[in-house]
């Protein structure tokens, strides 16, 4: 049987990984895998974090199974700063704990499309796994442009999908810090988006993967917040790799919004049904520090402190590139005003592999960076291989 299986091309963004660590150049940068990275080109694990697990060892007494709703303590501290004051939504918004925010987003679309969903409409490019996840639930997907050349985010393209979506249709949103493009919508857009949701009836998911690393924890989920403010139903998938540095150990949730209090038992029963025959149950120990985190003010303070430094440097990267002017026939300045770990650079797939020949550079071949690549020391160096390269 296992003869016929033809051999799979590994995951474009996982293969580069592997990649940078065989090039032996010292001066190599790497601006593939979205992690991010300190101004010594580190990805160290928070101090609240080591905090939490250390309070984990000496306390934690006992490994015993939970269930597929995963860590619920975890799941409820969060809520607040996801959703803000009124965190349940009137009691109609419940989560479960995932395995990262790909199971997140996995459970999400299988749980739409056991209720119904046919075809999801998603903004591209996307991050490549959305695509990925699609094809393997057989979930058929409609695409629309993200963002306009300009780097500013389509509004007519987002209004013309959720118009054109037929009954058993759903639309994918990135919450903020859109992977890979770093170009998220206005409030004055979500707040046009959310009419046009609510008046189609167009079901919403939305990935919201990289909070507090664009403008701001409450900033960067406020225009998912006044969106859902006007849905009757929706999907929330979370991760929590990023803002508390977890990656590895996949801390992810999913939320669900139902139309009344009464509709979430048969909402989070199915979800607890699809997560138990996909994985059981979410691995614990990431979430279970993230609740101790949240549950403790001053490690919260400890964490808030660290996830402003991470914003505050890659802003300072950005302010640096948009600075920069123009590389070749590149404009770096539009990634100055955008969001989170990424941008694309509009070079082609040539050049891409020439970034990475001659001068080290690793890069998705979509010409999307992660800003946290970049230092204020290897920045020159970025910019004049780009000009070199695009001239
Ligand atoms: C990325 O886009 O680089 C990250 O979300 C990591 C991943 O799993 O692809």
């Amino acid at each position: 049987m296992l003869d016929r299986l033809s051999p799979q091309a590994p995951d474009p963004l996982l293969a580069l990984i592997r990649l940078h660590a065989a090039d032996p150049r010292e001066d190599k940068i790497d601006l593939g895998v979205g992690v991010y990275r300190t101004e010594e080109g580190a990805t160290p694990v928070f101090r609240a974090i080591k905090a939490a697990e250390q309070r984990l060892v000496d306390e934690q007494d006992s490994k015993s199974y939970l269930g597929p709703e995963g860590d619920i303590g975890f799941v409820n501290a969060l809520m607040p700063y996801i959703f803000g004051a009124d965190a349940t939504m009137g009691g109609r918004l419940a989560g479960m704990q995932t395995p990262g925010g790909t199971g997140a987003v996995r459970l999400a679309v299988a749980l739409a499309q056991k209720a119904g969903v046919r075809r999801i409409h998603m903004g591209v490019p996307s991050w490549p796994n959305h695509a990925q996840i699609m094809a393997d639930i057989s979930l058929e997907v409609a695409t629309f442009d993200h963002a306009n050349p300009d780097g500013i985010a389509n509004l007519d393209a987002v209004l013309t999908a959720i118009r054109s979506a037929g009954p058993d249709e759903a639309i994918l949103l990135h919450g903020c810090c859109h992977n890979p493009t770093g170009v998220d919508y206005t409030l004055d857009q979500w707040a046009a988006i959310a009419e046009a949701i609510a008046e189609t009836g167009v079901f919403l998911i939305i990935d919201s993967a990289y909070q507090g690393l664009g403008a701001g924890l409450e900033e960067d989920a406020a225009g998912m917040r006044l969106v859902l403010a006007k849905m009757p139903e929706a999907l929330i998938a979370y991760s929590c790799d990023k803002n508390f540095g977890m990656y590895r150990d996949r801390v992810g949730a999913l939320y669900m919004l139902a139309e009344t209090p009464a509709g979430l038992d048969a909402i989070t029963s199915n979800a607890n049904a699809l997560a138990r025959a996909s994985w059981s149950m979410p691995p614990d120990h990431g979430a279970a520090a993230v609740r101790l985190i949240l549950r403790d003010p001053d490690l919260t303070k400890v964490w808030l402190t660290e996830l402003d430094e991470m914003r505050g440097r890659m802003r300072q990267v950005r302010a640096a590139l948009a600075a920069a002017g123009t590389a070749g026939r590149i404009d770096l300045t539009p990634l100055g005003t955008q969001n989170g770990l990424f941008s694309v650079v509009p070079v082609s797939k040539e050049e891409v592999v020439r970034l990475r020949e001659e001068h080290g550079i690793y890069m998705a071949a979509s010409g999307r960076i992660n800003i946290a690549g970049l230092t204020m020391a290897n920045l020159p160096k970025f910019v004049a291989a780009l000009a070199e390269v695009t001239g």
